[in-house]
């Protein structure tokens, strides 16, 4: 249960936080560029609050939308650069043959599907904060935290990063998750991964320098895990979007919100169904890493079969009603601190600094804070 004035006051000690973090760290003159109104750093009040066109909870949830879709950009982006096609639409980089190829045996269309979604994350977030500023709320800016480094793999752009593709720890259990007919996370189940020994330890989703390019199983293990990765990300999404859609107050904002949260069930459905094409191997490299054979036992059947990518309809609100094929988790209590909580254990985070993930932290807890019919 949330004591609305103990929450306030946490918030804005947390803002102040950020801000004198980034002062501590040297970079004063970033702190604007935090929000675009930089007095909203400090206090709970933007300019919304005051012009009513938008509920503080409305723009709370943008802002953190805003957010999420900057970090899913910035790791698209990194995956086009290698993986996917350079062009007009989403330029940098110049691309791995071998790591183009490697995914290529999981589609040959690969290279455009990773562009199209890279495309289309870049999208949101600029549609997201033109839209915020557009109502005269606070829009989100992370280029502060663009520090990480570039994959040393010829073909990366050498930039500063968001996010760390070379880290990862894949949970997987999306897999078995939609395919279950008794199991909902809502009430509370967990579901057994696909590929076990991605969902621990830390690998690689991109080739970290040229000699990640060879033995051929190995690059070939590092495509399989950006496969599984990118639906892991894509689920993400789909959830997130309905989930917080329940505490929207403005119907525009709520059309914004379901407008654009089932193009990342497109962008899921597309990743699970490539994902089952990722060849059984053991990683050389790694030989803690093995892609198992998902149709043959010990797996196999409704739990892990490869062409069984639709949603296996499953408990939904009640025992008591019928089993219905749905998005899930969508429970939108603690929605955006629970994204912010599967990114971070994912390890996209690693080599962050502090002061990002208290301003992360913060935007998530405005986001969750926000109330349907609220101010
Ligand atoms: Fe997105
Ligand atoms: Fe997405």
């Amino acid at each position: 249960m949330r004591v609305p004035d103990k929450n306030a006051k946490t918030s804005i000690n947390r803002r102040e936080f950020v801000k004198s973090g980034l002062v501590a760290a040297g970079a004063a003159s970033l702190t604007t560029g935090l929000f675009s109104n930089s007095s909203r750093a400090a206090t709970q009040e933007g300019p919304e609050e005051k012009s009513g066109r938008l509920t503080r909870g409305d723009a709370s949830i943008l802002r953190f939308l805003a957010a999420a879709e900057i970090l899913e950009t910035d790791l698209w982006q990194q995956y086009n650069e290698l993986g996917g096609i350079q062009d007009s639409e989403v330029p940098g980089g110049s691309g791995s043959a071998p790591y183009t190829a490697a995914l290529a045996v999981l589609d040959s269309d690969m290279a455009q599907y990773i562009h199209d979604n890279t495309e289309d994350e870049l999208t949101h977030e600029v549609f997201i904060n033109a839209y915020l500023a557009s109502k005269g709320a606070d829009t989100i800016n992370l280029d502060a935290f663009r520090t990480l480094p570039s994959s040393k793999a010829t073909g990366a752009q050498q930039i500063g990063r968001l996010t760390n593709l070379m880290q990862l720890t894949v949970d997987t259990s999306w897999w078995t998750r939609y395919r279950s007919s008794t199991g909902n996370p809502d009430f509370g189940d967990s579901f057994p991964q696909a590929i076990p020994s991605l969902a621990s330890g830390q690998h690689p989703a991109i080739p970290r320098t040229d000699a990640d390019l060879a033995p051929n199983d190995h690059i070939q293990a590092i495509a399989n895990t950006a496969g599984f990765h990118f639906g892991t990300i894509e689920q993400g999404g789909t959830s997130l979007y309905p989930s917080v859609a329940q505490r929207v107050t403005n119907p525009e904002v709520l059309r914004v919100v379901l407008s654009i949260g089932p193009t990342e069930a497109m962008h899921f459905q597309t990743w699970s169904d490539k994902a089952g094409n990722a060849p059984p191997l053991t990683d050389p490299t790694d030989p803690t890493l093995v892609f198992p054979d998902l149709n043959s036992p010990p797996f196999g059947g409704e739990q892990f079969q490869t062409n069984l990518i639709m949603p296996e309809p499953t408990i939904f609100l009640s025992r008591k009603l019928p089993t219905c094929s749905i998005v899930r988790p969508t429970n939108t209590s603690g929605a955006a601190t629970g994204v912010l909580k599967f990114l971070t254990a994912m390890g996209l985070f690693i080599g962050q600094s502090p002061a990002f993930f208290q301003l992360m932290s913060d935007l998530a807890e405005d986001a969750d804070g926000a109330k349907r019919g609220g101010a």
